[in-house]
């Protein structure tokens, strides 16, 4: 059974950051069938453990991008990435003590939060972003190739 399927409308047009989260759908949505299938299962706190990782990689390469660029929303998006950081982390500690702790609504409630993020806060960068690097593309103003 699917519960997390990758929406396109969810594309930020920036692959390196499309693909990581594309990669980490398909994480939650192992975690989630793990869950599902057996609360007390030893594979959800490898899988958790696996998720945060990934998760600290694709904020940091998230956060650079935005450093390289001076994103004016840089701040902002941090403070949400930093939240979701202490929400993971505190999943993974729970895990670790007991897996069925591991409600179906608590991992409910991070894959709705890590969407909303991708579509709203992920896609404004994104759209920064892109402008930025056309600006660097371009030869300079009032020049065409
Ligand atoms: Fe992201
Ligand atoms: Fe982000």
């Amino acid at each position: 059974m699917s519960m997390v399927v990758w929406n396109p409308a969810w594309e930020t047009g920036i692959p390196l950051i499309d693909q990581q989260h594309r990669e980490l759908l398909a994480q939650f949505e192992g975690l989630l069938v793990a869950i599902h299938e057996n609360h007390a299962d030893d594979r959800i706190p490898p899988l958790l453990q696996f998720l945060a990782d990934y998760v600290e990689t694709h904020f940091s390469m998230e956060e650079n991008l935005m450093q390289v660029v001076g994103y004016p929303g840089f701040a902002g998006h941090k403070t949400i990435h930093d939240r979701m950081r202490a929400r993971v982390g505190q999943l993974v500690e729970a895990a670790k003590g007991n897996p069925a702790t591991l409600t179906e609504e608590v991992i409910d409630f991070l894959t709705d939060w890590l969407l909303r993020h991708i579509n709203e806060e992920d896609r404004r960068m994104a759209r920064h972003l892109q402008h930025a690097d056309g600006h660097q593309a371009s030869p300079g103003p009032g020049i065409v190739p």
